[in-house]
């Protein structure tokens, strides 16, 4: 399967349509009626955990522990949480949200120079999967590759605003550090070595990337979401919600939770790649974002995923007898070429993959 090089319809920046002061979306972007959000209901007081991490690194043991289990029963129970305490300074954290704000304020013809194509999704981008017709999400996107660094192209980075790509450096360098962090809490709440994920993610090949997201505001926002149910492809993300308006909503069952984000706090979640690896002890769980009429939204996804080219599957130190392996061997290239062609279509991707028992 080869993605092919262009997009099928012309591109419109959702940005321009919101600003065009148009009263009724256009019907790409209107969701069949089961799909839509119902913004009426009342919300659930239900929350995503949130685990302070500052004693990960303990010299206590009992506190390192203690630290170990909330991280695991977060990732069996919901697969999302919130952590603080994470180590990231939140100046810098502030800094890398005002630097994507200005990006996205600045004229269409600037940002139209980092215009992106399904070939590499890197820059500017306003739609997810190349099938013509499918339904779109409103929102725009600015994607890039920061791991390994052969991949890294800093000349599709954005020039401006003037000090974009030197913080852009900062937080990802910083991210890293967290990923890495997490990971080893992973691998030995599986029971594994510490660094056994990050081994199988190739080591020091490991690959990240960002997507930027911008939701602007939406004239009918019970019609259509920012972003359409998907379990994220990759390893584990991190995400920088916006700090004033909410929207990213985790499901629990036949319900949606909407995430109400602790300030200076990251929202982590498990990908498809640790639900393979792990053999489905951890589970990639949906999430789905929603819009509003009143306030555009801004966040930035970091993703620590596999190296490309290295095959994924459930750590043989998992299988037994009455254990066998879920899923078979694919590299993650292959694999995300799923939601590059179809665009987001909630856990159908993975769940496809499990053998048949
Ligand atoms: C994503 C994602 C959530 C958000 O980019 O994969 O789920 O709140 N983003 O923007
Ligand atoms: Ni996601």
């Amino acid at each position: 399967m080869n993605l092919q090089q262009t997009w099928p319809e012309p591109i419109v920046r959702v940005q321009s349509l919101s600003n065009s002061g148009i009263t009724a979306i256009p019907k790409q972007y209107i969701k069949p009626s089961s799909s839509r959000p119902s913004l009426a209901q009342p919300a659930r007081d239900v929350h995503i955990p949130v685990v302070d991490l500052s004693n990960l690194v303990s010299a206590d043991p009992s506190l390192r522990d203690e630290t170990l289990s909330l991280v695991l029963r977060a990732c069996r129970e919901w697969g999302f949480f919130q952590v603080v305490n994470h180590g990231v300074e939140h100046a810098l954290m502030g800094r890398a949200r005002e630097i994507w704000r200005e990006f996205f304020y600045l004229p269409m013809e600037v940002k139209q120079c980092y215009a992106n194509s399904p070939v590499t999704y890197e820059g500017y981008g306003s739609r997810l999967g190349v099938e013509k017709g499918i339904k779109l999400d409103w929102n725009d996107y600015f994607f890039l590759h920061y791991l390994p660094v052969s991949l890294r192209d800093e000349k599709t980075w954005p020039t401006l605003p003037l000090s974009c790509r030197e913080v852009l450096a900062e937080y990802s360098n910083e991210l890293v550090k967290l990923s890495e962090k997490l990971m080893k809490a992973f691998s030995v709440n599986l029971g594994l070595e510490e660094n056994y994920l990050q081994k199988a993610f190739g080591g020091e090949e490991v690959a990240a990337c960002m997507r930027v997201n911008f939701y602007p505001k939406c004239p009918q926002p019970d019609l259509t979401l920012g972003l359409s149910p998907h379990s994220d492809p990759g390893g584990l993300t991190i995400l920088l919600p916006d700090g004033h308006v909410s929207g990213l909503q985790v499901r629990q069952g036949d319900d949606w939770v909407t995430v109400k984000p602790v300030p200076n706090a990251f929202v982590v979640n498990v990908g498809d790649q640790l639900q393979v690896l792990s053999n489905a002890r951890y589970k990639s769980v949906e999430h789905r974002v929603i819009v509003n009429s009143a306030k555009e939204r801004l966040s930035l996804a970091f993703f620590y995923n596999p190296n490309g080219n290295i095959l994924i599957e459930p750590a043989k130190e998992l299988i037994k007898e009455d254990q066998p392996p879920l899923y078979p061997p694919m590299t993650f290239n292959d694999y995300r070429l799923f939601i590059r062609t179809r665009g987001p279509c909630g856990k159908s991707q993975v769940e496809s993959l499990k053998s048949p028992r």
